[in-house]
């Protein structure tokens, strides 16, 4: 069978003209940088590398060594590509934005990684609302090289699938799982806690105050208590979960989740800053300077 996406046409987009494919899928249009856009991503990739040192996990630093990332231009995504394929077997692919849930857990169970082409303003080095180029790149490749967290997206992706067909709750379970682990997640080394979260390495503020602010819960990961977790998508989290290993994560996903679901679907979800009694109790927030503003 052809699994090549085909391609439509070029489409009039709010960037400019891009090829697009049925798959929401789009050519990184690289020549199409401007130098303020490699500028942007140079000066997100020196700050972050900087502010990253013993804070982010060390396979995440060196994966992005294993790219050739650098501050010098943009990646062309081909040239990860080349890395990837060999590495582990995933893809990443480019897309203009947030695609359907079904469309991007699709992707992700036939290992490929959705990427934004575009990069966000000079403006907009401390704060954008929706992923571009530096989160998805920056934040989420560097992992896939890792072969049980790129094991585990992919069974993610697989779940969200099945997750799509049973109903509205499985799916939130599911985002909440996304949430507190790819893109928030921390990770108990030797050293100390360590980041991997995508969300937080792309952020320098969350990158200081998820390890060393006093004012967020810390907790030890626990399935079914991230799938109850509401979240924060306006301020840095009020808790984090730490998992001990990638192996812990890609366990974690071998049950079938429907019992899971159904069992949850009976219970009340838990407020993103409260720690409950059954918490592994890492650090006990103190919530200072916490805004409250509803959960998602
Ligand atoms: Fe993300």
């Amino acid at each position: 069978m052809n699994t090549q996406p085909r391609r439509v046409e070029h489409q009039q987009t709010d960037r400019g003209y891009i090829p697009v494919y049925t798959t929401g899928v789009v050519e990184q249009p690289w020549a199409e940088y401007t130098r303020t856009d490699h500028e942007v991503w140079a000066q997100l990739f020196r700050r972050q590398r900087e502010t990253l040192k013993n804070r982010a996990t060390r396979e995440f630093l060196e994966n992005q060594e294993r790219f050739g990332m650098s501050a010098d231009a943009i990646p062309k995504f081909d040239d990860l590509n080349a890395v990837l394929k060999k590495g582990t077997g995933w893809e990443i692919v480019g897309v203009e934005g947030l695609l359907p849930d079904q469309v991007f857990f699709d992707h992700l169970a036939n290992r490929r990684f959705p990427v934004t082409w575009w990069i966000r303003k000079p403006e907009q080095l401390d704060y954008i609302s929706e992923p571009d180029l530096f989160h998805d790149l920056f934040g989420h490749v560097p992992l896939l090289l890792n072969p049980v967290f790129a094991d585990y997206i992919q069974a993610y992706g697989k779940g969200g699938v099945k997750a799509h067909g049973i109903g509205a709750d499985a799916l939130m379970n599911l985002t909440r799982l996304y949430w507190y682990t790819v893109e928030f997640g921390l990770i108990n080394t030797p050293q100390g806690l360590r980041i991997y979260g995508s969300g937080i390495v792309s952020s320098k503020g969350e990158s200081i105050y998820c390890l060393e602010s006093d004012a967020p819960n810390r907790i030890g990961f626990d399935l079914e208590r991230i799938m109850r977790t509401r979240y924060k998508i306006d301020t840095y989290q009020q808790t984090y979960f730490v998992i001990d290993s990638f192996e812990q994560l890609m366990e974690a996903t071998e049950p079938d989740f429907r019992p899971i679901y159904e069992r949850l679907a009976k219970l009340d979800s838990f407020p993103a800053g409260e720690i409950q009694p059954s918490d592994r109790v890492i650090h006990r927030g103190t919530r200072e300077g916490w805004i409250e503003t509803p959960d998602t």
